[in-house]
């Protein structure tokens, strides 16, 4: 170790950030979910790397593709399900997460850009669901992104020349679908590790609120050390691990008995082959877009 840290700060980054890291004694229910969205990140991140092996991002082939993981890549079902339950549960606890950081006033001194980094995070999250959305090419991946896309038409004056170069065509088509695929699976991704990582840096920098409010770093001890705060590891560390153990009984019961969740984690038009010629009957987006599938209900005229 002597070695070590004499060439790299590994010692010290692990105090700092982990046996040294001072936490509020009274972190309640509500802080388990930044945790959870680091862990839905990573489940993300791995199954998404194996669901790209065998996934095919051709408008000839994508649905088929995705078909043939279903049924003849070994465990091929589990990686997809995963990864389409997975992305419902993040936006479930990133929507609980940003609801305590309201509840408690997390946003508040000295925790600004904790919160600013948390709304890049949460636009990114929000662009990375819509392009992969569009990628197993069924009827609604198809027309979803053919409705969010015109959106980019009521900008004044570029609307429509810019949605054409967002979409790549005249209509969506294999070329949207590559370019959403190179988002998707590599520049999103990117950007979200690199936004969770300053979220990170922020926090440790302030130290995390809590629900009672006390600022565990105006009442120090002779040493330093916050007289109201515990060492991050192993207090919170354990704690966290149990939290974690709870949430993936919740998540694999969905993961293997309700995947589709009667059609609100996976549409039922999505298992039906994208047709630029034939519009669904009801195009509505999934439920972690309908905040703002009410405000465009509620003010779009096209
Ligand atoms: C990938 C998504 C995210 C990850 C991995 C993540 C991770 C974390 C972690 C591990 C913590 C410390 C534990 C906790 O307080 O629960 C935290 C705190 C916090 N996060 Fe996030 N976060 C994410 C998204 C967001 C978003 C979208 C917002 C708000 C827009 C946000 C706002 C906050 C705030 C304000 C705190 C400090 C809370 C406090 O100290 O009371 N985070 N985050």
């Amino acid at each position: 170790m002597t070695w070590i840290d004499d060439r790299f700060p590994l010692s010290e980054t692990y105090e700092y950030h982990m046996s040294q890291y001072w936490a509020p004694k009274n972190f309640n229910f509500w802080y388990y979910f930044g945790v959870l969205s680091f862990v839905m990140l990573i489940i993300q991140l791995v199954t998404g790397i194996f669901l790209t092996m065998n996934y095919k991002p051709d408008g000839a082939a994508a649905f088929t593709s995705v078909e043939y993981i279903m049924r003849d890549v070994d465990y091929g079902w589990l990686i997809r399900y995963m990864h389409s339950t997975g992305a419902s549960f993040f936006f479930i606890v990133v929507y609980l997460h940003m609801f305590r950081g309201l509840m408690y006033g997390s946003y508040q001194k000295p925790r600004e850009l904790i919160w600013v980094f948390g709304m890049f995070i949460y636009v990114a999250l929000m662009a990375e669901a819509f392009m992969g959305y569009l990628l197993p090419w069924g009827q609604m991946s198809y027309w979803g992104a053919q409705v969010i896309l015109s959106l980019f038409n009521t900008i004044p004056w570029i609307g429509p020349a810019l949605t054409e170069w967002v979409r790549g065509d005249f209509i969506v088509s294999d070329i949207t679908l590559n370019r959403f695929f190179a988002f998707h699976v590599i520049a999103v991704p990117l950007i979200l590790v690199a936004l969770v990582f300053l979220h990170i840096v922020a926090l440790h920098h302030v130290g995390s609120n809590n629900p009672d409010g006390v600022e565990i770093k105006k009442n120090k001890n002779a040493d330093g050390i916050p007289l109201d705060g515990i060492p991050f590891h192993p207090y919170y560390t354990v704690k966290d691990t149990f939290g974690t153990g709870v949430f993936l009984i919740v998540f694999f019961a969905v993961v293997f008995f309700a995947p589709e969740m009667g059609g609100y984690f996976l549409e039922h038009a999505n298992f039906i082959p994208a047709d630029p010629l034939k519009t669904p009957e009801h195009i509505a987006p999934v439920w972690y877009f309908t905040p703002f599938y009410a405000m465009l209900r509620a003010t779009h005229h096209p």
